[in-house]
């Protein structure tokens, strides 16, 4: 999920351990990747791949979306150029070019599968449109290809069973912004391949990211441990415990949390966070921490998303 503090991922990623003493079964060099969805992930995983030296094909549902993503990727790349290569403006204007140069585009996932190593998904989180994409992609894709889904909120095995390919399928979750965020979880089902497994960290480590692997669960690491925390806090306002201002003040001043909880509720967006919260209590009615809060469910109703709407527990107007 976007919506994760810079501070909490480097405190998570620096006391990672993904590399475990397994031998390793023959990995697989992942250098030709496709990446299905051009959104802000697909965008963003598009552009850290390319940018290490991958071959790149984006796929998504419409020319145009495509050509959007495309100028958002340069856009994304001059950013990072200007400030990685601020003495030398030619050698950024080089690096933009080459990265540029390994991304190619089209609308047709099944064309292409074939001659790709890894196929990461970016798509619309919704199980069945995924299931769909990937039973597809089986068919048409090499024997040796692993599957990827960037989901936040979804089971991996649930999205895996669509395939039989799951010995070559896993979780791979970046964070956004891709391109500044330096953590990703390899999630690992019970069927999930050693070989699949290591060949994935060493792809994460390759486009420059700290991997940390965890299990199939709801949230993984980092949304497992934050969606409870953004409830628990709506939840101490809810029963009038404090102020939804001093929550937020309390945990960047006492926790030293650059947002507080409601003001990244409504940077996150909070029909993001229902969604979530929603979705993992159908898996666990009886989870005290899943349970639906009241005060969320109005403000999605009213349509006070957050930031995007202009309001959320604050006004943005
Ligand atoms: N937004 C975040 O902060 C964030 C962070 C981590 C993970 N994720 C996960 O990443 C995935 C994508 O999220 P996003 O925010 O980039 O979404 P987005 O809405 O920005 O982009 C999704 C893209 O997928 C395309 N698409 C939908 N169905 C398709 C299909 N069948 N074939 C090809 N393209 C298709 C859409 O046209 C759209 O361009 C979701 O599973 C989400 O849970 C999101």
């Amino acid at each position: 999920m976007a919506f994760v503090t810079r501070q909490f991922v480097r405190s998570m990623a620096s006391s990672s351990s993904a590399t475990g003493p397994a031998a390793t079964a023959k990995k697989i060099l992942i250098k030709h990747v496709t990446v299905i969805g051009a959104g802000l992930m697909g965008a963003g995983i598009t552009q850290v791949a390319a940018a290490t030296g991958h071959t790149v094909v984006l796929v998504d549902q419409s020319e145009e979306i495509l050509a959007k993503s495309k100028k958002g990727i340069e856009e994304s790349l001059r950013r990072v150029a200007k400030k990685k290569f601020a003495e030398k403006p030619q050698d950024g204007d080089e690096f933009i070019k080459k990265t540029m140069g390994n991304i190619s585009l089209t609308t047709d996932a099944a064309s292409v599968v074939h001659s790709t190593d890894l196929v990461i998904e970016a798509i619309v989180e919704n199980l069945k449109v995924k299931n769909e994409l990937f039973q597809t992609l089986d068919k048409f894709a090499a024997e040796h290809t692993i599957f990827a889904s960037n989901t936040s909120s979804l089971q991996i095995t649930n999205i895996a069973n669509s395939t039989t390919r799951q010995d070559r399928f896993a979780g791979l979750h970046f964070f956004n912004p891709v391109p500044m965020m330096k953590l990703v979880e390899v999630i690992k089902t019970p069927m999930t391949s050693q070989k699949t497994f290591e060949s994935l960290l060493d792809f994460s480590k390759a486009v420059g990211k700290s991997p940390v692997s965890c299990k199939d669960n709801p949230g993984f690491i980092v949304n497992r441990l934050l969606i409870p925390y953004l409830i628990e806090a709506i939840r101490m306002y809810e029963r009038g415990d404090a102020s939804k201002e001093d929550i937020d003040i309390a945990m960047k001043l006492g926790a030293g949390y650059p947002m507080g909880p409601f003001e990244l509720l409504d940077y996150v967006g909070l029909d993001t966070t229902k969604f979530i919260l929603d979705g993992w209590h159908k898996m666990d009615m009886k989870n005290p921490l899943f349970q639906p809060s009241q005060i969320l469910g109005k403000l999605v109703e009213d349509n006070k998303l957050g930031k995007k709407t202009g309001e959320g527990f604050y006004k943005y107007k």
